[in-house]
């Protein structure tokens, strides 16, 4: 089976599906997998990459051979080198998307291997527009009935009035980009002087913004896998415990400083929090209509109620993310992971 790996990709989340992409690569099973590894470069050209004593490579190199999937090719795809000449892959029967944000999460990729008739790892296109864009999954998680965190969305150019904002949603607020991931363009706002220097940063970001009141809560996630046979497992929760410095789980706090965050699997929680946690998880997947795999994030209350934060298609595969340990401590192993998503896309 020819399995391409997608990485890199055009977001800010670059650097995170690198570090993402080369566990899901040593996770396969290279006895029964061939792996063409095809690197997305910051511009969004697609370059065919070479495994590096079997791993991927830290960077994408700019220049070498393209490749573009033919409409309809059922997995063939063109190469393009960089003195022009072009050739022909041998079909790919499968993509597994290790893409974090915008052009890779959000449903651009999974529409362009629908185009070229070729299977995908994962949640389909609706499933990861919806997802990525969080005001979006408000929507449908509460009319699920799914608790989620208050929040205001505005456009690039909508009129707003940051009193009105912060007497609907006290203070602090957290402003972020409505379709990012890993905390990019995330700020906590602590008074009305702050909101509008977080506005404008979350609007680099995207054209699409959510104000958010502030949850004092644990956060808690749980992954779900789903198998052939539309299977859902569930894990017990995981728990994000940031460092005290850092605020919150921001994006230094995951990847930059090593002591940024702790990360627990299993949680320790109440039989019944556990329970209702795994219970929603599944609704949400359900309610988004996911596919595979998802990590749904939680705040849990010191009352014990819980809130839905976010819902990830491509959860994180680095070596602090949550998706794989939380499995893992409910005894399923990261390859067992990674079959179990293979068998379910080529079903
Ligand atoms: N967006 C990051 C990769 C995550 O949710 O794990
Ligand atoms: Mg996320």
């Amino acid at each position: 089976l020819r399995i391409a790996v997608l990485f890199g990709g055009r977001s800010a989340e670059h650097e995170v599906s690198l570090m993402s992409a080369r566990n899901a690569v040593a996770a396969l099973d290279r006895t029964r997998y061939e792996i063409v590894p095809i690197g997305i470069a910051r511009d969004g050209r697609w370059m065919l990459v070479d495994l590096e004593d079997g791993e991927l490579p830290k960077a994408i190199p700019v220049s070498g051979t393209q490749v573009a999937l033919i409409p309809g090719g059922r997995g063939r795809a063109v190469t393009i080198a960089a003195d022009g000449r072009q050739g022909l892959l041998p079909a790919i029967d499968l993509i597994f998307p290790v893409l974090h944000g915008p052009f890779g999460e959000d449903g651009t990729v999974q529409g362009y291997a629908e185009t070229a008739d070729v299977a995908y790892v994962g949640c389909g296109v609706a499933a990861s527009a919806v997802a990525m864009d969080k005001a979006l999954a408000k929507r449908l998680l509460v009319a699920e009935g799914i608790a989620v965190a208050r929040a205001i969305g505005l456009h690039a150019g909508d009129a707003y009035s940051s009193e009105t904002i912060l007497e609907s949603l006290g203070l602090p607020v957290f402003v972020k980009p409505a379709r990012q991931g890993s905390s990019v363009g995330v700020s906590r706002v602590d008074s009305l002087d702050a909101l509008q220097a977080a506005l404008n940063e979350a609007f680099r970001h995207d054209d699409k913004v959510l104000i958010e009141e502030f949850v004092q809560a644990r956060e808690i996630e749980c992954s779900v896998l789903e198998d052939a046979k539309g299977q859902l497992t569930v894990s017990r929760p995981g728990e994000i415990i940031p460092a005290a410095s850092h605020g919150f789980y921001s994006y230094d706090a995951k990847y930059v400083d090593a002591g940024g965050a702790v990360v627990e699997a299993p949680a320790k929680l109440s039989e019944e929090v556990i329970a209702e946690a795994k219970d929603m998880a599944a609704r949400a997947f359900r309610a988004l209509d996911c596919a595979g795999m998802a990590r749904v994030d939680f705040f849990l209350r010191a009352d014990g109620s819980l809130m839905i934060n976010e819902i990830n298609t491509i959860p994180g595969f680095t070596n602090i993310s949550m998706y794989a340990k939380a499995l893992a401590a409910d005894g399923i192993a990261y390859g067992q992971v990674v079959e179990t998503l293979i068998a379910h896309a080529l079903k």
